[in-house]
């Protein structure tokens, strides 16, 4: 049977690309030692790699209208003594225990719309399908969506324990993003959600909620920022002292998806005429210290962020081609996807000048990461996966390696018809440089329909160390985490 007979919920009925096979779901969920290997895995390279995604795009045959609303699975890879174990298990969501029970698609989301047009859809709140981050944060695993609240994990066997309140600095209106920054100098966790703050006279009003989270996993202090209206706000960069907000060109409708006549996605658009709104944030007293206008673009997101004298050094990927907005609302049938160059802008908090510079000689792409251990100080490298011409389909075939002091920038090519999401860096015992270490990534083999965990020498990414080759393929997925913790 074929990959697509399998899935008929997530069949391209066009053209189907190979890459696109690698959105197709996996039910199994599987626990074991992985000994099939190319290459030799690392003996010091101890941990374990956990990975956020949806596991399927369909439910009851029935395609979810957007990649952000599939139901979360976790894999998780752990390395000890050269061994890699490798399991996987959706989280027990509302959503997925309540969809999976009665084989249909049930609730809402970014872009799934429910049968029935108003009456169907009036007041149904979205789903959280807990799909898109994890982290090891104050002994607690925590998978997050975009706008809803953390899913509690245990971290061996992946089993959900239930929602994160954060002893009630959450509840099921208030929001925690993604894409949280930890300050792995201090323990703390910074994060932000975005928040329907009331009603006014001219309409619902909105926040920008930040919270501070302490090495022990509970919220130390929050504070409000108001907005007028609904940003499109994904991702932020966080120094030692500051939280930096860009509200990128996007503008969000809030009316049709709350009556129930559109999803989110439909009013979604892309305002070329609309200035990117900056917001600096003060994080010793949570408050703002400077706004400001940049020219538009559409920013998802960032890379590092750090303080050097005066001014906030931020690193993100910036896109003024609104191609790479069309290529967020559909993945299943797109063509090829385009990447953005990476930026470093330098904001000085006391003046309000900002200097830019952008990486266009090195290849457009996504998924920014870097040494996670410097995080809010300065680091050197980032790394980024990339569509490059390899004689195959423009999907994410390629991490790069950017030198921020040269700007020189190196390839790490996964290879013909191989494709991947997000690259992450993990340094290697007794690390010499900041780039002595290695880039593990889950890389889809379209052509064998499997999926590979991928060891790269980040000294030089395009040296593959090992490959732990799994037996089934993995959908492509989001964002992970390592933590030199080993849960098995
Ligand atoms: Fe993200």
């Amino acid at each position: 049977m074929s990959v697509a007979a399998e899935n008929p919920g997530t069949e391209n009925p066009a053209q189907p690309i190979d890459f696109h096979s690698g959105f197709y779901g996996l039910d199994q969920e599987y626990s074991g030692w992985v000994d099939d290997v190319r290459g030799r895995i690392p003996p010091g390279l101890t941990g374990t790699f956990f990975r956020n995604g949806p596991g399927t795009m369909e439910m009851g045959g029935r395609r979810y209208g957007h990649w952000f609303d599939g139901p979360g699975m976790i894999s998780a890879v752990t390395f000890t003594g050269g061994r890699a174990h490798f399991k996987n298990r959706y989280i027990r969501t509302t959503k997925y225990v309540e969809e999976k029970k009665s084989n249909k698609i049930l609730f809402r989301g970014f872009g799934t719309h429910l049968d029935g047009g108003f009456r169907g859809n009036f007041l149904r709140p979205l789903s959280n399908p807990a799909n898109t981050s994890i982290n090891w944060h104050g002994d607690k695993l925590c998978a997050f969506y975009e706008a809803s609240q953390p899913y509690l994990l245990d971290p061996a066997t992946l089993e959900t324990r239930g929602v994160e309140f954060y002893d009630g600095a959450l509840n099921t209106m208030k929001n925690m993003s993604a894409h949280g920054k930890i300050n792995y100098r201090t323990g703390h966790h910074i994060n932000f959600g975005v928040n329907v703050a009331g009603l006014g006279i001219t309409g619902l009003k909105f926040g920008l909620d930040l919270y501070d989270i302490d090495p022990q996993g509970r919220v130390a202090s929050t504070s409000r920022i108001p907005l007028k209206s609904f940003p499109f706000v994904h991702d932020f960069g966080v120094t030692e002292n500051y939280a930096v907000f860009l509200l990128s060109s996007i503008t969000m409708g809030v009316t049709g998806p709350i009556l129930g006549t559109a999803a989110i996605s439909d009013v979604t658009e892309y305002r070329m005429n609309k200035p990117v709104t900056g917001i600096i944030v003060d994080l010793r007293d949570m408050k703002v210290v400077r706004t400001f206008e940049l020219p538009p673009a559409l920013i998802v997101h960032f890379g590092n962020s750090y303080e050097q004298g005066d001014e906030i050094v931020t690193d993100f990927i910036r896109s003024t081609d609104p191609g790479n907005f069309a290529a967020i609302k559909d993945v299943f049938t797109l063509e090829r996807m385009l990447g953005a160059p990476l930026c470093r802008y330098r904001i000085n908090v006391k003046t309000g000048e900002i200097t830019h510079e952008e990486y266009f000689h090195a290849p457009p792409g996504e998924f920014p990461s870097w040494d996670m251990q410097k995080t809010c100080y300065p680091s050197r490298y980032t790394y980024y996966v990339a569509p490059v011409d390899n004689g195959t389909p423009y999907f994410y075939n390629s991490v790069v390696k950017l030198d921020a002091e040269t700007g020189d920038f190196k390839v790490g090519d996964y290879g013909q018809h191989r494709y991947t999401s997000e690259a992450l860096f993990v340094p290697r015992d007794g690390a010499k440089s900041e780039d002595d270490g290695y880039l593990l990534s889950f890389v889809y083999d379209a052509t064998s329909h499997r999926t590979e965990i991928v060891i790269l020498d980040a000294l030089e990414p395009e040296t593959e160390i090992a490959a732990v080759k799994l037996s089934h393929h993995v959908p492509f997925g989001f964002h992970g985490h390592f933590t030199d913790r080993v849960f098995i």
